[in-house]
């Protein structure tokens, strides 16, 4: 997702375009050296051969010193730069063109200080209280990029955190950039039946499947999954191929966890009926690839996690959701139910007949949304988001030549939202079972102590040391 084309390919020949239209550039003597270049290739092969040699050098000379030139005009503040706190892109320094405005994007933390620096982008997952850019001039523009779960880092799901932040890219709709759908390609793939697996060859399928699959190697995740699917599979059976719960095994090639987008794989769960799609956290818009991968294949999914999934289903009738308060058995019940009537089950993949996608919703999500997903032909988010905050710098850029007053952006505490984690009451605290099932809770309740130093540190705008954070989160 994240593969960027390199600072080299991208950067140098659009200066080359620039220089060549440029009368006063350096590379005008060279192209007074073309004709002679013809006169020479009547020489002897070896004479154009050492010809050639040095006409390569002088090339890539005049490209260097053009670079220098460039950076000679960012140095000058020509175009504003925009400072990644984070190796995400891994690019040292590329000029980013969005429509009519450029920026500079750069990771390298060195232009910090620099004064044509004007945004600092974040992203969530490695969001360090190490090292901010602090102090914090007025004029600089924080933008945020999380897109992940927020077990990945719990201190920003806190308003003392989010609204340090002027612009936001995040699961939540409610986010400058949202990126709700970002695991869902198109509407083609949803209501592609490409894999489905006609019911009457699943019910035969059902003497040697169970009604249902599991597939999960991210064992007892805050949304505490393990604990549901455990006390379920005392109900109906399940086949569990991940490596949590584990009951059946994958074929040999398919076990690696980079094998879930294979056809093979999806061969495999397109025979099933439903597929247990349970997220790792439960929050809102908090929808990941776990929901979409069923609906694409043909099958139901049973869905716990994010508790406005509704608003994304493609209708109203696509998937068996799972509340919060929902008891295994009663849901074995249900599924039961489906399994051994043809009528029912087929009502939950009627969705995927022609025109049948009924949510206006995610309709309009699909059509409106700038980026693309795995789509060589469309921008991908991060490119996007990048482009968001240069528009936004350049227009305060702009309105202050004009001698307006600069806009101001923040970001909500809604921008990035989730409830402390909660296991399922039918099985009280954590067991020696699962280890893990006991950490979710207190770390987020540190995570909460966490912010508020951050966010005193942030306000006092002076740097800060590991140490006194630690102490200050552990002050009372
Ligand atoms: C970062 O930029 C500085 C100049 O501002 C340069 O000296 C340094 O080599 C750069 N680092 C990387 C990793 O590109
Ligand atoms: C589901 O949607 C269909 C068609 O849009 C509508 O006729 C039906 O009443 C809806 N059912 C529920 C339970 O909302
Ligand atoms: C960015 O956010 C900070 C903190 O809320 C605020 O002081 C500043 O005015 C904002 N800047 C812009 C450009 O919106
Ligand atoms: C804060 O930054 C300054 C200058 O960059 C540095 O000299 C100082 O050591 C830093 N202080 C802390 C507490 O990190």
């Amino acid at each position: 997702m994240l593969n960027k084309s390199g600072i080299i390919l991208e950067y140098f020949p659009s200066n080359l375009l620039m220089a060549q239209s440029d009368p006063e550039s350096k590379l005008s003597s060279a192209d007074a050296l073309v004709p002679r270049s013809r006169e020479m290739a009547r020489l002897s092969l070896k004479r154009l051969f050492v010809f050639s040699l040095c006409l390569s050098a002088l090339f890539f000379l005049i490209i260097t010193l053009q670079a220098v030139v460039e950076l000679g005009q960012f140095e000058g503040g020509q175009y504003p730069f925009i400072v990644w706190w984070s190796p995400l892109t891994g690019e040292t320094g590329r000029l980013g063109e969005c429509g009519r405005n450029k920026c500079f994007f750069t990771i390298n933390k060195t232009y910090h200080n620099h004064p044509a620096t004007q945004a600092f982008l974040f992203y969530g997952t490695d969001f360090n209280i190490d090292s901010l850019p602090l102090p914090r001039n007025a004029d600089h523009h924080w933008a945020l990029f999380h897109e992940e779960s927020p077990k990945n880092n719990y201190k920003l799901f806190h308003s003392p955190v989010v609204t340090l932040f002027n612009h936001t890219a995040t699961f939540s709709h409610f986010s400058h950039l949202p990126l709700v759908t970002q695991h869902l390609e198109s509407l083609e793939l949803l209501t592609s039946l490409a894999h489905l697996v006609p019911l009457s060859q699943k019910n035969r399928l059902r003497r040697t499947l169970a009604p249902l699959a599991y597939v999960q190697s991210d064992c007892d995740p805050p949304s505490d999954r393990d604990t549901f699917v455990r006390e379920l599979m005392r109900h109906i059976q399940v086949d569990s191929y991940g490596a949590c719960l584990h009951n059946r095994d994958l074929p040999a090639g398919l076990r690696d966890s980079t094998a879930m987008d294979e056809r093979g794989f999806h061969r495999i769960l397109a025979r099933y009926k439903f597929v247990l799609a349970f997220e790792n956290a439960v929050c809102d818009d908090y929808v990941t690839e776990k929901l979409w991968r069923p609906l694409k294949l043909g099958v139901v999914p049973v869905y716990y996690g994010a508790p406005n999934v509704r608003a994304w289903l493609p209708s109203n009738r696509s998937a068996v959701v799972v509340g919060p308060d929902e008891a295994p058995e009663r849901l074995a019940r249900l599924l039961r139910r489906l399994d051994e009537n043809d009528d029912e089950y087929e009502a939950y993949l009627e969705w995927k007949r022609p025109g049948r996608v009924t949510n206006q919703r995610l309709l309009a999500e699909m059509q409106s949304r700038k980026w693309g997903v795995q789509d060589p032909m469309r921008e991908n988010y991060i490119d996007v988001f990048e482009c968001m905050v240069c528009d936004r710098v350049w227009e305060n850029l702009n309105r202050r030549k004009e001698g307006l007053t600069p806009k101001t952006w923040r970001a909500e505490a809604s921008h990035l939202r989730c409830p402390p984690p909660r296991t399922f009451a039918f099985s009280a605290g954590p067991t020696g079972r699962a280890t893990l099932r006991g950490i979710w809770g207190p770390s987020y309740r540190q995570s909460e102590k966490e912010a508020r130093a951050l966010r005193l540190f942030a306000d006092r705008n002076k740097n800060f040391t590991v140490g006194q954070f630690w102490k200050e989160v552990f002050a009372d």
